[in-house]
């Protein structure tokens, strides 16, 4: 079997849902982080649409203090949107990469739709720190709206289809300061296997026609795309078999292999890719760069994903049994092993990040 062995600085994935507190039936700190060191990611920003929402300095502080001496790697944390909650702005920008504004449905209570309510959001954000957004289609237009108005910064996030690729790539066109990203989901399933996956291959935004598919990996090319996030959305089995099953699917272990198996197929080059997973975040949401911290990867080792053998909490992934070429061999976080291919090495020596703005 022939190998070829790289390293790749320290991979950021600023978009996972870690469910703690009150969801950790489906993931915690201590699983989530496994699974991010185990796919490749030294760094993650965790999401606040938790049952308690992250939407106060107290429920922050909530979370900051979960993590301690739990985490196998660093964790930053966006804070949650609310009417009532531009209070708070100030004393939690500094503790936080960005503000996360859901303008569509989805898990969690965090819906905003009033529009006088989401103007006063983005107006009393921080100039400097990026507002994501949850936004497809006609709320996308009103969230670059808002942001041309507030002169704000926005990221898009989950990007999912042509048309709104389309209105992030002329907003750039135009100079506004609009980033965004996609999943490796919306880049490797459409609508069609969603007949195989069932409530597996169920989230939000939803898997689009292969028609969208195609113009995200064109997006990636030409450059409109900024980064790659998983969404990581971990619900247990027995959740995704109800009647209504919850929207999200788990990512951190399979996107980087994912992204690899499309290097090696000649559809984006490696350095693109760690533009797209390190560089650029790092850059758009100011995360400095660890010493000593790096993630080696096989690019040529090729095998096949399996729910079977996973860190993640909820124990399965909508890419079971799909072959893949490239694999983490080994991660190391400040000097220290904490991956070796197979098993989560040594003691839980992640830690908080916060935004160097
Ligand atoms: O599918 C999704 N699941 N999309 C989201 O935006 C939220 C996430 C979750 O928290 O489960
Ligand atoms: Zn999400």
């Amino acid at each position: 079997m022939s190998t070829e062995r790289v390293a790749l600085p320290g991979l950021v994935d600023p978009h996972v849902h870690l469910r703690e507190p009150g969801a950790t039936q489906k993931e915690d700190f201590e699983t989530g982080s496994m699974a991010a060191i185990a796919g490749g990611f030294t760094t993650v920003f965790d999401m606040p649409n938790n049952p308690e929402p992250t939407v106060s300095p107290d429920a922050l502080k909530k979370k900051i203090t979960l993590t301690e001496n739990r985490i196998y790697c660093d964790i930053g944390f966006h804070f949650g949107a609310t009417a009532s909650g531009t209070e708070y702005f100030e004393k939690v920008k500094d503790q936080v990469f960005g503000l996360k504004v859901y303008m569509n449905h989805t898990t969690g209570t965090l819906l905003m739709e009033d529009s006088n309510e989401l103007q006063s959001v983005f107006s009393n954000w921080p100039k400097e720190k990026p507002i994501i957004v949850h936004a497809e289609g006609q709320t996308l237009e009103t969230a670059i709206n808002l942001t041309r108005l507030s002169e704000r910064r926005l990221h898009v996030a989950h990007l999912a289809t042509g048309e709104d690729l389309e209105m992030v790539r002329r907003a750039k066109e135009e100079g506004q300061p609009v980033t965004c990203e996609v999943t490796p989901h919306h880049l490797f399933l459409t609508q069609v296997d969603v007949d195989e996956l069932g409530p597996f291959g169920i989230m939000k935004p939803s898997l689009k026609t292969e028609r969208d598919r195609l113009a995200l990996w064109k997006g990636l090319d030409m450059g409109v795309i900024d980064m790659i996030a998983t969404d990581h959305a971990p619900h247990t089995k027995e959740e995704k078999s109800t009647k209504k099953p919850p929207f999200g699917v788990p990512g951190l272990e399979t996107s980087l292999p994912l992204m690899l198996t499309a290097v090696a197929e000649g559809k984006l080059t490696l350095d693109r890719l760690v533009e797209l997973t390190s560089s650029n975040p790092r850059r758009i949401f100011y995360l400095s760069m660890e010493s000593e911290t790096y993630t080696e990867v096989d690019l040529k080792e090729s095998y096949l994903i399996s729910s079977s053998n996973l860190k993640t909490k909820c124990g399965w992934t909508p890419f079971d049994g799909r072959r893949v070429t490239g694999k983490v061999v080994k991660v190391v976080l400040r000097g220290e092993t904490v991956f070796d291919g197979e098993n989560i090495i040594g003691l839980p020596n992640g830690k908080v990040v916060y935004s160097a703005e």
